[in-house]
Formats: structure tokens, C-alpha cells, sequence
């Protein structure tokens, strides 16, 4: 049973496990049935340009596979553009992957881009991708994605995640209101980073956040408790905020 608020589970760390030996094993594409099957909505990939984690071919499985909706996380480089564009996943997250694209916080600096990101919106657009911007909880950068016609953005909570007591308190706040503007110009919000059991509920508390993408603490814990117990108790803490 989903909730409205949807979990994208992002399977990027399971790679990383393979990766350290060079096998086949654990296999991402793996990891994301048994989280389609535990209550993900969605998966989430980052095709890094350095190929860090998750591959070509792991993305090229995934559209195989999966039959929830993948979002590909990816840079706005023109190679990234090409990618999602042959493989055509629901949706693809603009993250920034050099520093001069983030903002000092962390996410990526739509507003100080000018129209660097134009053509990506409009080509990922134009294919009937969904496109996401993922941005600090900062009205200019939301006025940056209302300027470029995203139609989602994705809030950074790695600030939120790493503050605790009145900072944290007041971070929290910033996601709220950005959460309530972007709703009121039409954009649809989400969030994650650094998100776990421990801080999730306030975040999945905030009406109109639509989907939380969620990786490294699910995949940690499931080395404790398993992947289908770590996405179903993930899955529960939502639904009970909500
Ligand atoms: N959303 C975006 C856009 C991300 O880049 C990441 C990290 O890859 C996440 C969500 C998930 O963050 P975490 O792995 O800390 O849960």
C-alpha cells in the first residue's frame, strides 16, 4: 500500500558495493525490484559522468526491468542530454556535479546559471521527460525553475539533515515555505538528501511535497535488516507523517 506521498528509492549505493570488486554482484537492477516489490513508487539512478556508481548498462537494464516509473538523476553536460533522451526515462533530475553549478549550500544554481539550463528543460521537455531541478529550498532559485519551465523541483535537505535542534528548526521552515511557493506557481516539490528513519517525518508532514528520493541510509540499513524491511519501514514512517 502507497501512500500520496511517493518513495523513489535511489539505488546508486548498491553499485557502489559492486563496483568495489568489479563483479556483478550485489546487481543494482536487483536491489530495484525488491524495492518496487516493498513499497517504492519509483527508482531513482545517477548516471555520474565519472561512472562511479551506476553504469550504461545499468540504466539500460533498469528500462528493461522496471515497471515503476525510473528517474534518472544526471549534469547538465550535452553527453547526459543524449542519454536520457535515447533511453527516455518518466523523469530526469538536473543535479549539479562540478562545484561552479551549486549554490554554497549544495544544490544546483539555477538562478545563477542565466540560460544555461534552458536547452536541457526544453529537449528533456520536448520528449516527454519529466524534468526535475534539484535546488535549495531558496525562492530565487524556484523563480529560476518557474523562469525555465520545470515542472517539478526537488528539495536539497542535506542542511536540514545534518542540523540539529533551532537550526534545524528553521531549515525546516525554509523547506516548508519553498514547498508552499512552488506549489502556488504550479511547480511540483520534492525532496531528499541525507534523509533517514530518524528526520524523515517532518519533511513527509509537508502537504504538498509529492515524492521523497531516498538512497544511502536505505541501502546502509538494509545491510542490518534486509532492503525489503529497510524500504517498508521507510515506507511506513511516510505514510504515518502524512
Ligand atoms: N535526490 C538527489 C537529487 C540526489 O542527488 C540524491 C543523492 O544521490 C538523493 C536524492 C538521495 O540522497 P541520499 O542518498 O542521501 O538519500
Amino acid at each position: 500500500m502507497t501512500g500520496d506521498l511517493r518513495l523513489g528509492v535511489n539505488i546508486d549505493h548498491v553499485a557502489t558495493i559492486r563496483n568495489a570488486r568489479g563483479g556483478d554482484h550485489p546487481d543494482p537492477v536487483n536491489a530495484a525490484l525488491v524495492a518496487a516489490q516493498s513499497g517504492a513508487d519509483g527508482i531513482t539512478a545517477h548516471l555520474r559522468e565519472d561512472r562511479r556508481h551506476i553504469r550504461d548498462d545499468d540504466l539500460e537494464r533498469l528500462m528493461a526491468a522496471l515497471t515503476i516509473p525510473l528517474n534518472l538523476e544526471m549534469a547538465a553536460t550535452e553527453e547526459m542530454l543524449e542519454i536520457a533522451l535515447r533511453h527516455r526515462p518518466h523523469a530526469a533530475c538536473i543535479v549539479p556535479e562540478r562545484r561552479e553549478e551549486r549554490t554554497t549550500e549544495g544544490g544546483l544554481d539555477a538562478a545563477g546559471q542565466g540560460n544555461f539550463l534552458t536547452p536541457f528543460v526544453d529537449k528533456l521537455t520536448a520528449a516527454n521527460i519529466r524534468v526535475s531541478l534539484f535546488i535549495e529550498p531558496d525562492p530565487r532559485q524556484i523563480e529560476a525553475a518557474i523562469r525555465l519551465k520545470a515542472p517539478v523541483v526537488e528539495f536539497h535537505t542535506g542542511r536540514y539533515a545534518h542540523l540539529d535542534g533551532e537550526a534545524r528548526a528553521n531549515e525546516l521552515r525554509r523547506i516548508v515555505d519553498a514547498a508552499a511557493l512552488a506549489r502556488k506557481n504550479g511547480i511540483e516539490p520534492h525532496a531528499g538528501h541525507g534523509l533517514t528513519f530518524e528526520n524523515v517525518a517532518p519533511i513527509a508532514a509537508i502537504p504538498q511535497i509529492a515524492e521523497l528520493n531516498i538512497g544511502h541510509f536505505l541501502i546502509g540499513e538494509a545491510i542490518f535488516c534486509g532492503l525489503e524491511a529497510s524500504v517498508g519501514k521507510m515506507r511506513a514512517l511516510m505514510d504515518h507523517a502524512r
